[in-house]
């Protein structure tokens, strides 16, 4: 059902295996086709189209996207992409020197650089807490630094470089039993997990519709509670600035609205496919794909529970390279794209598994990464 028979629906190369789906998603051709559709319709009539047509697109985009992810529609507000929305929230927040900011060590580099500017522009003190890799228990490890003295607790709901599933919903019920606000850095996970925002109330949510959710890029949104819309500002200050949380984010300039129209039609391809079959079928392949790359690397494959992604330790004599050049190795000679992470000091592979993907792909990787050991 799945597999070969599926990848024509994406327009990926043909002779190549793709196994990253997770870095930067993957758009299937009848979304860029959706897309495109609306890139027309803009362009028939630019004026009439940003001046007066625009907001009934956005509102039913809003819409299906507020439906899928179990969220109140007036709450979410569109941007370009997660690290947009991560700093959309840091900033607009009133720091002051001494201010404490908690995250963990499994952090985006991306989201540490932005905590990094608070520190150096504020002087806030940001802490990462050290939760273990492979972590059984995440709550046992997180909960305890989790004071009524922090600012603000930024948590990754699906981490990056360990493809980690934290219990985002015990994360936040704990941190507002301590008085402590929540963003939630959930890029990986629409698409890819249920979301029911609307029950597990981050004060902020920021997610990607262009990984997993299959949209076209460009697609991310914020989910924020109303008692922090009025603090809540884009990073582009634009006409609309002190006319509402939903009227600043609709018009932060002139841009290419056509991924965020597009998103109904993302939404009905990942329905078309099967939202359940589809999830099972990544969820089997990244088991099996990652045991058998494990076995090759001769180690164990830790799996969260219903993430599409395993990331796998290099061997010891493999840590003097550079990432990259283990990544074009793959690539260039075996053209098969798969990340090389390095967190905490280590190299560590992180394979995807999307639909279109097969248990062939992993074999011929595991078989590649033997050759060398
Ligand atoms: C946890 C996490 N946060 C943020 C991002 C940034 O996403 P984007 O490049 O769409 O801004 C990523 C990208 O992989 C991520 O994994």
């Amino acid at each position: 059902m799945f597999g070969a028979r599926v990848r024509p629906l994406w327009a990926l190369a043909t002779d190549c295996i793709f196994l990253n789906h997770g870095s930067f998603g993957a758009t299937p051709i009848p979304v860029l086709q959706a897309q495109s559709h609306w890139q027309r319709e803009i362009e028939g009539q630019p004026v009439a189209f940003l001046g007066q047509e625009l907001l009934p697109h956005l509102e039913r985009a809003r819409s299906a996207l507020a439906a899928f992810i179990e969220d109140d529609p007036r709450n979410l507000v569109f941007v370009e992409n997660a690290t947009t929305g991560i700093n959309t929230v840091l900033r607009s927040l009133p720091w002051q020197a001494g201010d404490k900011i908690l995250t963990t060590n499994h952090v985006y580099g991306a989201v540490r650089q932005a905590l990094q500017f608070l520190r150096d522009r504020y002087s806030v003190e940001v802490i990462f807490a050290p939760v273990p890799f492979p972590c059984q228990d995440v709550l046992s490890a997180l909960l305890p630094w989790i004071t009524p003295e922090l600012k603000l607790v930024v948590i990754d709901h699906i981490t990056s470089p360990t493809a980690l599933l934290f219990p985002i919903r015990e994360i936040i019920t704990y941190a507002h039993s301590q008085g402590v606000p929540v963003l939630v850095d959930g890029a990986h996970a629409p698409g890819m997990v249920d979301l029911h925002l609307g029950e597990w109330g981050a004060d902020w949510y920021v997610g990607n519709c262009h990984k997993w959710l299959c949209s076209a890029k460009g697609c991310a949104f914020i989910s924020t509670q109303p008692q922090w819309q009025p603090l809540t500002h884009p990073l582009t200050i634009s006409h609309a600035y002190h006319q509402g949380y939903l009227q600043e984010f609709n018009w932060m300039g002139t841009r290419d609205f056509s991924s965020w129209l597009a998103l109904p039609e993302a939404i009905e391809f990942l329905r078309s496919l099967g939202i359940s079959p589809s999830r099972h079928y990544n969820r089997s392949l990244i088991a099996e794909g990652g045991h058998i790359l494990a076995t090759a690397l001769a180690t164990k494959a830790h799996i969260s529970p219903q993430v599409f992604m395993l990331t796998l330790p290099l061997p010891d004599d493999w840590q003097c390279h550079s990432p990259q050049s283990l990544h074009d190795w793959l690539w260039r000679e075996h053209r098969i794209e798969v990340p090389i992470i390095s967190w905490q000091d280590r190299l560590y592979i992180r394979i995807s598994a999307q639909v279109y993907n097969e248990l062939r792909e992993y074999e011929t990787l595991a078989q590649v990464i033997e050759s060398r050991l």
